[in-house]
C-alpha cells in the first residue's frame, strides 16, 4: 500500500517536472481553459496566474462580466475589472470568453422594474436588454471571441424556466438576445449555455430551442454544456449521446464549466484531505469523460474548467457554504492531482 502511494507521488512529480501542459496535449482537438477570478487575472494570485498561463489557452470570467458586475445601476456601467480580465487574456494570447449576457441570476432586480418598482413592459425590457448587450458586447468587439448569450433558460423537463425574462418577454427573449449580440459583434461566436443537458428531457428542450433559432436564421455557434458533474452522473453514455445529438444540429459543443463534485449532498466528509481511493476514483472519472471529449474531437471545440485549483472552486460554497471541495485538476497547493495526470494521459 505504502509503496503504491509513494509510486503514485513519484509519478505525479515526474509528470509535473516534465512540464506536461493541457493546452499542448489537446492542441489538435479543442481549446482548454479555466474560469478566472479577479485575483488570478490581476496576478495578485501569482501561483494561480502561473498555472493559467502554463496550462490554458482560453479563459472565462467567473463573475466579472455578469450583469450585476458590469451594470449594477440603470445608468451606470463598471468595466474596470472586466477590462483587466480581457487585457490578461490578450496579453497571454488566449481565446477570451464572455459570460454571460442574459441570465435570471446575478442580475439586479431593477432590470425588470420601472423607476417606481412596477414590472417593466415587454417593450421596455427588450430595450433595456438591447442597450446592455450593445454596450457590453460592443465594448469588447473583436476582443471577446465568444459569448454565452443566454444562460440557463430551461427547466429540467425541457420547458422554459419562469424567469423574469421569460415572464415579461416570452420565449422570444432568447432570439432577441442572440440578434442583439450578433448586431453588436457580427464576428463573435454566440452560445446557448446550460447545465444537465445530458438528461433526455432537458436535452430535447434545448434541441428544440436551438432548431427554432436556426429556422429563424439566428446564428448559434455552439451549445455550452456546463458540465457541473457528479461521480455517477452524467453517465459516459449520456455524455456521448448529448454531444452526438447536438452535433447533428450542425453546431459545436463546448464543455464550459467543468468540475466534478465528489461530495455527497449536505456533508463535508473530507475537511482534511481527500482519501486516496476517492482521489483515484476522481482521476478515473476525469479520464472517462475526457475519453469522450477526445473521441468527439472537432465537435467538442472547447473544454473549460470552472476554476483553477480546488481552493478556488465555487463548490466550496455551493450547495452548502464552507465545505472542502475537490472538483478540479490542481489541489489547494497548486499541485497537479492524479486527475491531472489521468487527463493528460487519456488515449
Ligand atoms: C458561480 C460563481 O462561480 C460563483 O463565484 C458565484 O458566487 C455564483 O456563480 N453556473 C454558471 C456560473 O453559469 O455563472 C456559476 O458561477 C456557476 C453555475
Amino acid at each position: 500500500m505504502k509503496s503504491t502511494v509513494l509510486c503514485g507521488l513519484l509519478m505525479i512529480g515526474l509528470v509535473s517536472s516534465a512540464g506536461a501542459q493541457l493546452k499542448d496535449r489537446f492542441k489538435d482537438c479543442f481549446r482548454i481553459g479555466a474560469a478566472l477570478n479577479q485575483a488570478q487575472f490581476d496576478e495578485r494570485d501569482t501561483r494561480g496566474a502561473d498555472i493559467v498561463k502554463a496550462q490554458f489557452n482560453t479563459i472565462s470570467p467567473e463573475n466579472v462580466l455578469k450583469w450585476e458586475s458590469v451594470h449594477p445601476k440603470p445608468d451606470g456601467y463598471t468595466f474596470e475589472q472586466a477590462d483587466r480580465y480581457v487585457a490578461f487574456g490578450e496579453k497571454n494570447d488566449m481565446f477570451v470568453i464572455g459570460h454571460t449576457l442574459v441570465w435570471h441570476s446575478q442580475t439586479p432586480r431593477w432590470v425588470f422594474e420601472d423607476d417606481k418598482g412596477a414590472p417593466l413592459s415587454r417593450e421596455a425590457l427588450l430595450e433595456r436588454m438591447r442597450g446592455h448587450i450593445q454596450t457590453v458586447v460592443g465594448r469588447y468587439k473583436g476582443r471577446i471571441k465568444g459569448w454565452d448569450v443566454v444562460n440557463e433558460a430551461l427547466n429540467e423537463d425541457g420547458t422554459f424556466r419562469q424567469s423574469p425574462w421569460f415572464k415579461i418577454i416570452g420565449e422570444e427573449f432568447i432570439a432577441k438576445a442572440f440578434g442583439f449580440a450578433h448586431e453588436a459583434d457580427p464576428d463573435a461566436e454566440l452560445y446557448y449555455n446550460d447545465y444537465s443537458l445530458e438528461n433526455d428531457a432537458k436535452r430535447n428542450g434545448a434541441i428544440a430551442l436551438i432548431k427554432k433559432l436556426q429556422e429563424q436564421g439566428i446564428p448559434v455557434t455552439a451549445v455550452g454544456l456546463q458540465g457541473h458533474d457528479k461521480m455517477e452522473s452524467p453517465t459516459i453514455e449520456q455524455q456521448a449521446a448529448a454531444i452526438e445529438a447536438f452535433s447533428r444540429l450542425g453546431i459545436k459543443v463546448n464543455i464550459t464549466e467543468l468540475d466534478i463534485d465528489v461530495l455527497p449532498a449536505k456533508l463535508n466528509p473530507y475537511p482534511d484531505g481527500l482519501p486516496d481511493s476517492v482521489q483515484q476514483a476522481l482521476a478515473r472519472r476525469y479520464a472517462d469523460l475526457f475519453g469522450v471529449f477526445v473521441k468527439d474531437c472537432g465537435v467538442v471545440s472547447r473544454v473549460t474548467f470552472w476554476g483553477v485549483t480546488d481552493g478556488d472552486s465555487w463548490l466550496n460554497n455551493w450547495p452548502v457554504r464552507g465545505r472542502t471541495a475537490y472538483p478540479l485538476l490542481f489541489d489547494r497547493n497548486g499541485q497537479p492531482k492524479p486527475a491531472f495526470n489521468a487527463v493528460v494521459g487519456v488515449k
